[in-house]
């Protein structure tokens, strides 16, 4: 590993509440049928079932709560913005799933520590098991409630506590994004971006 320093930057993690638009109880019967119908878990750090990378390929069930999470991705990237001065469109810079899977918690189930790295942004929504297991981002703890959607940074560590009742399946969609930035104007740098003309461009 190349030496490093672990820095205690700001990392924020945005909470959203999706319940009043998202049918949570449909996605959940959904989910239930799709994993009685693929019972086999991909592997990874998460010792729960949880679907292939490409969920939202497979089935249009989930398009609806994608363009919510992709705005909440957009609101969450311009709160995290300090500075809006920049070549890159902010404003319009568009965040799309690219990846996304499906994950069923019984007992005893949990997640090692991980990250999402190397995508941008992540979210996790919680579509059912409230009050179950919570996910853990170094000491602070948010425990699932459906309808509520997380967004972080991808290279933010976490992990999932063992799930220590079983009373309800801890059901959630999780998915990472990457930003899409309108790259028209950087390749016009130095021609007729207003904002280069304030600076020297040799700097460029
Ligand atoms: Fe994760």
């Amino acid at each position: 590993m190349i030496k490093h320093t672990v820095l205690n930057q700001n990392f924020p993690v945005f909470e959203f509440d999706l319940s009043e638009m998202i049918d949570t109880k449909d996605l959940a019967n959904f989910i239930i049928e799709y994993k009685k119908n693929t019972p086999i878990s991909r592997e990874s750090s998460i010792r729960a079932w949880h679907s292939g990378f490409f969920i939202h390929k497979r089935t249009n069930k989930f398009e609806e709560l994608i363009s919510y999470i992709e705005n909440c991705a957009h609101k969450a990237f311009l709160d995290l913005a300090t500075d809006y001065d920049r070549p890159v469109d902010i404003l319009n810079t568009k965040f799309k799933v690219l990846e996304a899977w499906l994950t069923v918690y019984h007992k005893f189930d949990y997640a090692e520590k991980h990250t999402h790295h190397p995508m941008s942004l992540s979210a996790v929504f919680y579509i059912d098991g409230d009050d179950s297991s919570p996910i853990v981002f170094g000491d602070y703890e948010i425990r699932p409630k459906t309808g509520k959607l997380l967004v972080f940074y991808g290279l933010l560590e976490h992990r999932v506590k063992p799930v220590l009742f079983n009373n309800k399946d801890r059901i959630a969609f999780v998915c990472n994004l990457y930003p899409f930035f309108d790259l028209t104007e950087i390749t016009e740098i130095g021609k007729n971006v207003e904002h280069e003309k304030n600076y020297d461009k040799n700097i460029l």
